[in-house]
């Protein structure tokens, strides 16, 4: 089989990770191109890779290359997405596919459209070793039927410009992909609140809560400024024990500013996945384009309780199993034992694909 001649689009902190890690640990890909409208970036990017180049433009780039890797700013996702989908190239987009529910409905209409799967987005927490144990507990039954999930999301310091609304699209939108995906049950509501004060638009900490067709509830807080480190949490209760990720501290318990060394694994993993599956022509095993929609529908009710004041539905077509879990159904954990093939789910917002 031939290497895989990838293209990388933004040369920032997340496209300069991706690319390295493709030219160094993922096998079977050779960086071809990157590209950034910061042409310096670019440049510098390249001359850190072996044998690559810097591609004019985006376009430029997507036509010379096998498959595309986007790592631009979150707004930029959809043009480009959509740019590699009409060009009939394999695309792994970074979370979020796109900051709103219109731009990724766009996304999933044009790859039917194309006839065949295109699209994945990277939401690796689905390949982060502790997280997948995780979902394992609840898989294999050891926590019972889940009844409450708590996710802590907290960073050392928010990006120049971020507001509430962009930190739900853009970091609790990890979550919001992670809990249907754990649970195998999609978010059916969103109820958003934050402490009182607000600097610059920006209100945090946040706090959501999430309830899933299965009827577990799901407190989500996302603290951008939390200042003392990278802090992912997340603790699963079931009704016959609780299953939670290790600490993500060093050995004498300091927390770590920099994010990129707790998912390094994932992010690996994620790409070489990926990387395989184009490279056989199979579907890849991420998030595909409807996850992505999901997800930032349900971002969408998060921002719509947080203007409103009160609890905010997910539409009825945003609730499908995420595609780790479609056609098994059936394994949902009730207390220690299963449904059997084919049982019918009993909440009323049973996924209808
Ligand atoms: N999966 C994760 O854990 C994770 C973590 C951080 C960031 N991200 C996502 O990765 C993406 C990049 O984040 P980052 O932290 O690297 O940001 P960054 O600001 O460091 O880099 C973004 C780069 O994109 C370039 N760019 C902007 N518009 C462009 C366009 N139209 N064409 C080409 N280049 C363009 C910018 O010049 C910049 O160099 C974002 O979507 C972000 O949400 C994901």
């Amino acid at each position: 089989m031939t290497d895989l001649c990838l293209g990388v689009i933004g040369a920032g902190v997340m496209g300069t990770d991706h690319a390295l890690l493709a030219d160094g640990f993922v096998s079977g890909v050779r960086v071809a191109a990157v590209t950034d409208v910061d042409h310096d970036r670019a440049a510098a990017l390249a001359g850190r890779l072996d044998g690559a180049r810097v591609a004019g433009s985006a376009a430029e780039l997507i036509d010379s290359v096998d498959a595309v890797v986007i790592a631009s700013a979150d707004p930029t996702h959809a043009e480009l997405t959509l740019a590699a989908v009409a060009a009939g190239k394999p695309v792994l987009c970074e979370k979020p596919l796109a900051p709103t529910v219109a731009e990724c409905a766009g996304i999933v209409a044009a790859e039917e459209a194309a006839g065949r799967r295109l699209v994945s987005v990277g939401f690796m927490r689905r390949f982060d070793p502790v997280y997948v144990r995780l979902r394992q507990s609840i898989e294999d039954g050891t926590v019972g039927r889940p009844v409450l999930v708590h996710c802590r999301s907290r960073g050392v310091s928010s990006a120049p410009g971020a507001t509430s609304a962009s930190s739900i699209t853009g970091s609790a939108i990890h979550e919001f992909d992670t809990v249907p995906w754990l649970l195998s049950s999609p978010v059916v509501e969103v109820a958003w609140w934050a402490p009182d004060g607000d600097t610059d638009g920006l209100r945090d900490p946040q706090l959501m809560l999430l309830r899933t067709a299965d009827g577990a509830l799901t407190t989500v807080e996302v603290f951008l400024n939390a200042g003392y480190g990278y802090d992912i949490r997340c603790e699963v209760v079931g009704t016959a024990g609780t299953a939670e990720l290790p600490p993500s501290t060093d050995v004498v318990g300091r927390y770590p500013a920099d994010w990129r060394p707790r998912f390094a694994d994932a992010y690996r993993l994620e790409l070489q996945a990926w990387a395989d599956a184009v490279r056989r022509d199979e579907p890849p095993p991420l998030a595909d384009a409807r996850d992505g929609l999901r997800a930032t529908q349900v971002a969408a009710a998060a921002i719509a309780s947080m203007e409103s004041g009160v609890p905010a539905a997910v539409p009825r077509e945003a609730h499908a199993a995420p595609t780790a879990t479609r056609g098994r159904r059936s394994r949902r954990v009730v207390g220690r034992g299963r449904l059997p093939t084919g049982a019918k789910e009993v909440s009323p917002h049973e996924p209808t694909d």
